[in-house]
């Protein structure tokens, strides 16, 4: 008994590989998938329709206002109401100058570029909005160091009230926030140039608070 299926085997497996091949074998003939081969994946191709969608695309458009990263949209600066986005257009770093780089040449500059520097109290606060986004989990609320991620184990985290920071230059933190420093990663591909400039002003008012120049209001 055992002999039969042991030949019935041998036999079968004699004609499977006859009829269908080695796998990686070169052949004339197109091989057979008992599974679907990588190229052969249920997905959808470009430019094609599709049943899924009501609109029958299988591609989707693009969210209203999405921006791609780094793309120059015409109008360099976008408008704020108060803390948000009006238009929702913004730029990315795309100049070697000192608003897009926080560099004249090879040194850091000081002082917040101009043309940002007019909106005022509306950039300090727009500051307030983005720091607290993107650095408060980090650097806590009040810039000591101390936000959460702290407690899970990034401990050296900058106090950015400290005396070495307070002394740098307004070009030199902006290019921190650019291209990160260390075990802080670049935020140049996710803040526009006009919100990182709007942050180092934050900053400088935190700094300020630390100084007891300021006061902070801890808010609701
Ligand atoms: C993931 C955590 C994290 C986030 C988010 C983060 N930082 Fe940092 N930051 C750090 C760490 C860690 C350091 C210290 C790096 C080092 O070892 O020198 C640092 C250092 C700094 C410094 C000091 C750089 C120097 O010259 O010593 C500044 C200024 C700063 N951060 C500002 C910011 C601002 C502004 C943001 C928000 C746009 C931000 N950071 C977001 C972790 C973070």
């Amino acid at each position: 008994m055992l002999k039969i299926g042991f030949g019935a085997f041998i036999i079968l497996v004699v004609t499977v590989l006859g009829i269908a091949g080695f796998r990686d074998q070169k052949g004339e003939k197109t091989h057979i998938e008992w599974f679907n081969d990588m190229a052969h994946q249920p997905r959808v191709n470009a430019q094609v329709r599709s049943n899924f969608f009501a609109d029958g695309r299988a591609e989707r458009a693009h969210i209203p206002g999405t921006v791609p990263i780094g793309y120059i949209l015409p109008g360099a600066y976008y408008q704020t109401e108060g803390n948000n986005l009006v238009s929702g257009i913004g730029g990315f770093t795309n100049q070697p100058d000192y608003f897009n780089t926080g560099r004249i040449g090879e040194m850091y500059g000081d002082g917040i570029p101009e043309n940002v520097a007019a909106r005022g109290a509306d950039l300090i606060n727009r500051g307030q909005q983005r720091y607290e986004i993107n650095c408060a989990h980090c650097h806590g609320l009040a810039g000591r160091g101390t936000g959460p991620v702290k407690a899970f184990g990034l401990m050296t985290i900058a106090d950015i009230t400290s005396e070495p920071i307070r002394k740098q230059p307004d070009g030199q933190i902006f290019n921190t926030i650019t291209h990160g420093k260390n075990t802080m990663g670049a935020h140049g591909p996710i803040i526009t140039v006009e919100d990182r400039w709007a942050i180092v002003s934050y900053v400088r008012a935190l700094q300020k608070v630390a100084e007891g120049k300021l006061n902070f209001v801890e808010k609701k």
